[in-house]
């Protein structure tokens, strides 16, 4: 790789050891990429921050990074970690596995990251402009930030992560490329109306079937409402990360680098159309709906993380009602969200009814204890759907807003439920 004098001076350590160790692996990474130069980046997310994922290894390299000097050299943000600092003995989280996740988050506040412990940052401190290069991790994050509003990064690998925020540099190669950000396979949608698209549910089970389709191709989508809403485009983004490996996608009419199909595809015409049509999202949400009995152990919504409006729908739709005995329901969002919910009373109205909202952290972070093996699970999410039951070894069945509060009040399944 071409280095720049000051790249350089890092990589013979004049800017200090952590530094070093920093753009060393990135160097090499750079290389198996066949990347020429670096990139510098303005901001970066880092997905490295659940216990589960990086384990004791991973962060004895976040300590040794600090130990040695290092700091986050531009604005971070940071995804989920393995507890919820303040209720992780009501979500059956063991007193050891609490201490290693304190350890990793006293080493990642000294490292300088903004502590927003959130797979959303894009709603919360960190929203990059239009063309701007950021190194970002979290595949649903990647896969927004990329498409709905058009910033550039690659799915960056955990630790990798960490490297690039340190030294704000990325190894220039994928989705930094223009090339490599055209369109590859065209999801044209047949026999659907506005009403088909109400719910961020039906963007979930349609960026399942995409993402599973595309695998890694970048799919273009024609057809989607005009009115489709930046929450629809999350869940969207999560699912055809979840579902295949989706780091880019455009919506013709209503993503930044898609104004026309044309544009999507860079001008190509040779692309693959796959037709979706409401008998394929019927299918998809079949396959993914695994639950067999009626009873609901647990009622998951947050993934990725709830927004402020998110909640303030949920709050309404159970302001008033009650928690069915038996059933548990999870509401998964940011602290700073968390609090912004908090002022205008509907953190109030949703633990008035029972429901836990759980921060700084998600189920699928958490420590694997058993806990939920075997369960019943209702969510709104197509990225919970595929790893809730891979992680946590649960039952999954889909649900709109109204059918997952409905199942958490009345603890019966939606198509079940009578409230
Ligand atoms: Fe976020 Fe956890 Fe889902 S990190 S996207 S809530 S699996």
């Amino acid at each position: 790789m071409q280095l720049t004098e000051y790249e350089q001076e890092m990589l013979e350590g004049r800017h200090g050891e952590g530094l070093q160790t920093a753009i060393e692996i990135l160097v090499k990474m750079g290389g198996l990429y066949g990347a020429e130069r670096f990139l510098p980046v303005k901001n970066a997310h880092i997905d490295a921050a659940a216990f589960t994922t990086i384990w004791d290894a991973g962060t004895e390299f976040v300590e040794y990074l600090v130990e040695k000097g290092a700091k986050v050299s531009v604005p971070t943000t940071i995804n989920p970690m393995s507890m919820d600092t303040r209720r992780w003995r009501e979500q059956y989280t063991s007193e050891a596995f609490a201490a290693k996740c304190e350890r990793l988050r006293q080493a990642y506040l000294k490292l300088g990251v903004n502590p927003t412990w959130t797979c959303a940052p894009y709603q919360c401190t960190n929203v990059p402009v239009f063309g701007e290069n950021v190194s970002w991790s979290e595949s649903n994050a990647v896969n927004y930030v990329n498409s709905v509003i058009g910033a550039r990064t690659e799915r960056l690998p955990d630790l990798v992560d960490v490297c690039c925020a340190v030294a704000g540099r990325v190894p220039e190669y994928g989705l930094y490329l223009d090339d490599d950000r055209a369109g590859e396979i065209l999801f044209a949608l047949k026999g659907f109306d506005d009403s088909s698209f109400q719910d961020t549910v039906d963007y979930a089970i349609l960026g399942y079937l995409v993402g599973e389709t595309a695998i890694n191709r970048v799919p273009v989508i024609l057809g989607l409402p005009a009115g489709t809403m930046p929450d629809q485009l999350k869940a969207f983004s999560a699912a055809a990360a979840s579902g295949g490996a989706t780091s880019l996608f455009h919506a013709v009419g209503l993503t930044p680098e898609a104004p026309t199909l044309e544009a999507a595809f860079h001008g190509k015409k040779d692309y693959e159309i796959v037709e979706i049509t409401p008998e394929a999202v019927e299918e998809m949400k079949k396959r993914l709906n695994t639950g067999d009995t009626d009873q609901v152990d647990m009622v998951l919504m947050g993934c990725p993380h709830l927004s402020f409006q998110e909640i303030k729908e949920i709050a309404c739709e159970i302001e008033g009602k009650k928690v069915h005995e038996g059933t548990e329901f999870w509401i998964q969002t940011s602290h700073p969200v968390y609090e912004l919910a908090d002022l205008a009373g509907y953190v109030a109205a949703i633990e008035h009814a029972g429901a836990m909202l759980v921060r700084d952290t998600c189920l699928m972070e958490m420590e694997y204890n058993g806990v939920w093996k075997g369960k019943h699970f209702v969510t709104n999410s197509g990225k919970a759907a595929q790893y809730a039951p891979a992680i946590n070894g649960v039952k999954i069945t889909m649900a709109d807003m109204k059918g997952c509060v409905a199942a958490a009040v009345t603890g019966i399944r939606p198509e079940e439920a009578s409230l």
